[in-house]
């Protein structure tokens, strides 16, 4: 969406992987808080985002929203203040039918949702002050054509306030009822690709609740070429720091989500994050090619269901690689340069989890253990007439 924001992977933080309904306003300017003093503003994780059950079950007389009187005293447009004295960015969560999703499956009561109310919400999110808004789907009810239409009826609302508002939509794309996957970058700053999130790396589905890491992945790559500034594949929020998965499988999630450019949203209480998950979230090699101004995504170069490579153009001229194991026992993978879209015969491979550097001929490949990824940043040489798979929508036709 060409609004002027997320030209590259909206980074930042969200309430529901760790708190669900279980948050006030204590609660989030302790992470802003720790978010700031962990560094991880500075690396990027601007954006809070209050998922659902903030609000109010009930609209005021004149139909406005307002925030839950127990749970955010101050008010919404004072969290946002104080989100924004501290350099991070307010985010919230609205659907565009009845009830949220919360509301649908009975965890919280009322009926809030903005369908009708639209114009009137646009307007009282930018009086808040937010700057993101998360607008989810969670319905079974309708078709592809009436969520472009209620997608597309917020895009125009935000736009209509004159405030820079990142746009994120869940549309469920998956759901039997709507269809095939769509590009919504007409539509929307980022959209989900996938079921909810959990905490395991495979959960054998790939179209249904719940989804691993692994599984996301493998509904995400065929995305590729749907991503470019402003437009990017959500591949949920993340589950680093969560459980569930050992520290190898934590890593990959991490690397794989930043090579996707998927946006980097964690959903880990940041107050008590222990150093591994916080070496993770702050990895500076990982984020500046999740961050890399050319807003692409990796694109699969090889797959043999053991052992996947995805690599990603980075503006410089330089290509990510992510070599990941999906086996159960550790194994070699492999790649090479010219695979990966490189001309030339000397280069540099730069490792983003250890900073070593190594020269090569060629040659790309990393001894990998189960569910791990090793990640190279390769320099050297010319990005000359790159594989069809590896072209920007504006180097091919008919895309
Ligand atoms: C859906 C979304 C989640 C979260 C919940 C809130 O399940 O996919 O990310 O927003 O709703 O109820």
């Amino acid at each position: 969406l060409n609004n002027g924001v997320a030209r590259t992977p909206p980074m930042g933080w969200n309430t529901w992987n760790t708190f669900g309904c279980n948050i006030n306003e204590t609660l989030i300017r302790q992470m802003a808080d720790a978010i700031v003093s962990t560094g991880m503003r500075d690396l990027g994780y601007k954006y809070v985002v209050v998922d659902d059950c903030w609000f109010d079950p009930n609209r005021d007389a004149q139909g406005n929203l307002q925030a839950h009187p127990g749970r955010f005293p101050s008010g919404m447009k004072a969290l946002g203040d104080y989100l924004h004295a501290r350099g991070l960015l307010f985010g919230l969560y609205q659907v565009p039918r009845e009830k949220t999703c919360a509301q649908y499956f009975g965890a919280w009561p009322g009926s809030t949702g903005s369908l009708g109310h639209e114009y009137q919400d646009a307007r009282q999110f930018a009086a808040w002050g937010v700057d993101f808004l998360k607008y989810d789907w969670c319905s079974p009810w309708g078709t592809i054509n009436d969520q472009v239409a209620g997608f597309a009826l917020m895009r125009d609302a935000l736009a209509a306030t004159g405030r820079p508002i990142v746009y994120s939509i869940n549309p469920n794309s998956i759901h039997e009822k709507t269809g095939p996957q769509r590009n919504w970058g007409d539509v929307a700053n980022m959209w989900r690709t996938t079921e909810d999130i959990t905490n395991s790396w495979n959960t054998g589905q790939t179209n249904g609740f719940p989804m691993g890491i692994q599984n996301i992945i493998d509904v995400t790559v065929p995305l590729a070429s749907y991503a470019a500034p402003g437009a990017f594949n959500d591949q949920d929020m993340m589950v680093v720091g969560n459980g569930g998965m050992n520290d190898t499988e934590m890593r990959s999630h991490f690397a794989l989500w930043s090579i996707m450019a998927s946006p980097l949203i964690a959903g880990n209480d940041i107050r008590s994050a222990n150093a591994a998950t916080l070496a993770i979230l702050r990895n500076q090699q990982l984020i500046a090619i999740n961050q890399d101004p050319l807003g692409v995504q990796a694109v699969q170069v090889s797959n043999d269901g053991t052992r996947r490579v995805l690599a990603k153009r980075l503006a410089n001229g330089d290509v990510a690689v992510a070599l990941l194991n999906q086996g159960s026992s550790t194994t070699t993978v492999s790649t090479t340069a010219s695979a990966i879209g490189k001309s030339g015969s000397s280069f540099t491979l730069r490792d983003a989890w250890t900073n070593a550097t190594s020269t090569s001929t060629g040659a790309i490949s990393a001894s990998v253990p189960a569910h791990g990824t090793a990640v190279y940043r390769v320099s050297g040489g010319g990005t000359t007439n790159p594989p069809a798979t590896f072209r920007l929508r504006s180097e091919s036709s008919g895309r």
